[in-house]
């Protein structure tokens, strides 16, 4: 029978890049749902890693015989001290549209100059594994604040994040365009390779 790889995630997008990053990988690969179960995690971690740490272990201790990831992202913005970073869901509230959240940004960024509207999104991923081996990974993808949102692609603050590399914003490219140079995507490449190290 296939290891199970369980995902600690409640969201379909993160499920499908996932899949298809692990395609060919001979894991069973599951959602929380599909494996049954549904902690309440508290992410009071103040990092990225921490807070994916801490899912994973969560999820881990329910699921001893699975290999059970987790990510946790953000948005990290120079000019404002690398806010709204590891708050970037529950900035300005967790039920507060994105268009709200861009624009207050967007307003927040005001006056700064081009050179200082440096800004990234980061992805931690860590792994539990059965036998309490713990690995950890981290991608990111580095950008601009717009000055305006722009696209109709993707989600949260990808209409504001300006990419260089690909001269328009993360929210202008369809998801499988993205998955290829996302912080997410980089990230779940790293964790795939240090999975097969083992
Ligand atoms: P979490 O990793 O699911 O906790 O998500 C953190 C938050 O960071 C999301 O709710 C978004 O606000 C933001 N975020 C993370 N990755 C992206 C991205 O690829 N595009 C836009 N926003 C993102």
């Amino acid at each position: 029978m296939a290891q199970r790889l369980v995902f600690a995630t409640g969201n379909a997008g993160k499920m499908r890049e996932i899949r298809e990053i692990m395609e060919g990988s001979g894991y069973e690969i599951l959602s929380m749902k599909e494996a049954g179960v549904d902690p309440e995690i508290v992410e009071d971690g103040t990092t990225f890693r921490e807070n994916a740490m801490i899912k994973a272990r969560a999820v881990a201790a329910l699921l001893p015989d699975a290999i059970v990831l987790a990510d946790d992202s953000g948005l990290v913005i120079d000019a404002l001290n690398g806010e709204p970073g590891v708050y970037s869901a529950r900035y300005l509230g967790t039920d507060t549209p994105y268009s709200v959240k861009n624009a207050e940004l967007i307003h927040r960024m005001e006056g700064v100059p081009e050179e200082k509207r440096s800004a990234r999104f980061v992805c931690a991923i860590a792994a539990v594994l059965p036998d309490g081996r713990e690995l950890e990974t981290e991608g990111r993808i580095e950008g601009r604040i717009g000055y305006e949102p722009r696209g109709t692609f993707g989600f949260g603050y990808d209409p504001i994040f300006y990419v260089p590399e690909i001269g328009c914003t993360t929210g202008e490219i369809p998801e499988t365009e993205k998955n290829k140079i996302s912080h997410r995507g980089r990230a779940l490449e790293r964790m795939k390779e240090e999975l097969k190290k083992l």
